[in-house]
């Protein structure tokens, strides 16, 4: 089934209240969340999602204890170590967006080698988001076309873009963020000027292909008029 939405963005929201729920502590939840994405990733394509972006560490997360840091850095390898092949072989293209040099060199490398691995796939292009922040995203931007010299007045809409991470991916059609939350919080700030936002009740890691789906049908029966009457 086909709803329309080509790149659906996903703000996995809640991890840690999930687990407090169960009075687990926080990274039981984190690991809870890496098998809802693996359950959405395996769920988007017969949804008729192209690109699929999840936020999974953002330029502010460096706040949290540096236990919960170092564990979401460890199941980003660990995600990459045991799901690259499989993907693969589902034709997924992984990429990724956000600052890498601040990673540690372990995840720099194992994301490296999951975007060269899948570089050539044509299936669905999974698009993490690590140590990305959209604020940061349009300072770096900003930085590469001073640095570039580039002409003031050739400066437009479509020459941002290309100098942001997101270079060559579609604009998201649809934001979905868990956890009843209604904030965009750094995401694609650029990128989301016209998508549309579906807010679930779920915790991230009660998020499954229903969840998913019933997004997608709320996103269908959207009138998207683009600053235009329709
Ligand atoms: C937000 O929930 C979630 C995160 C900051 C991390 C997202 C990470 C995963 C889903 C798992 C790891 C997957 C990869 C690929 C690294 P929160 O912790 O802010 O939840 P809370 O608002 O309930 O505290």
């Amino acid at each position: 089934m086909n709803y329309g939405a080509r790149h659906v963005a996903i703000i996995m929201d809640g991890n840690g209240r999930w687990a407090a729920a169960q009075g687990e502590p926080r990274v039981v939840g984190h690991r809870a969340g890496m098998e809802a994405l693996r359950r959405i990733v395996r769920a988007a394509p017969s949804l008729g999602v192209e690109y699929l972006s999840v936020y999974a560490f953002s330029t502010e997360n460096w706040k949290r204890p540096a236990e919960e840091v170092a564990a979401l850095m460890d199941l980003l390898v660990e995600y990459l170590r045991s799901e690259t092949d499989e993907l693969d072989r589902e034709h997924v293209r992984m990429l990724f967006i956000g600052e890498r040099t601040a990673l540690p060199p372990v995840c720099q490398e194992e994301m490296e080698r999951a975007v060269r691995r899948t570089a050539g796939n044509t299936g669905l292009k999974l698009v993490i988001a690590m140590n990305y922040g959209g604020r940061d995203e349009i300072v770096r931007a900003v930085r590469r076309m001073i640095k570039g010299e580039l002409d003031a007045g050739r400066v437009d809409e479509d020459v941002v873009g290309a100098y942001l991470d997101t270079a060559g991916i579609p604009d998201p059609d649809l934001v979905i963020r868990a956890s009843g939350e209604m904030r965009l919080s750094n995401y694609m700030l650029w990128q989301t000027a016209y998508a549309e936002i579906y807010v679930a009740p779920q915790y991230w890691p009660d998020f499954d292909g229903d969840v998913l789906r019933q997004a997608l049908e709320a996103f269908s029966q959207r009138e998207r008029r683009f600053g235009g009457l329709g």
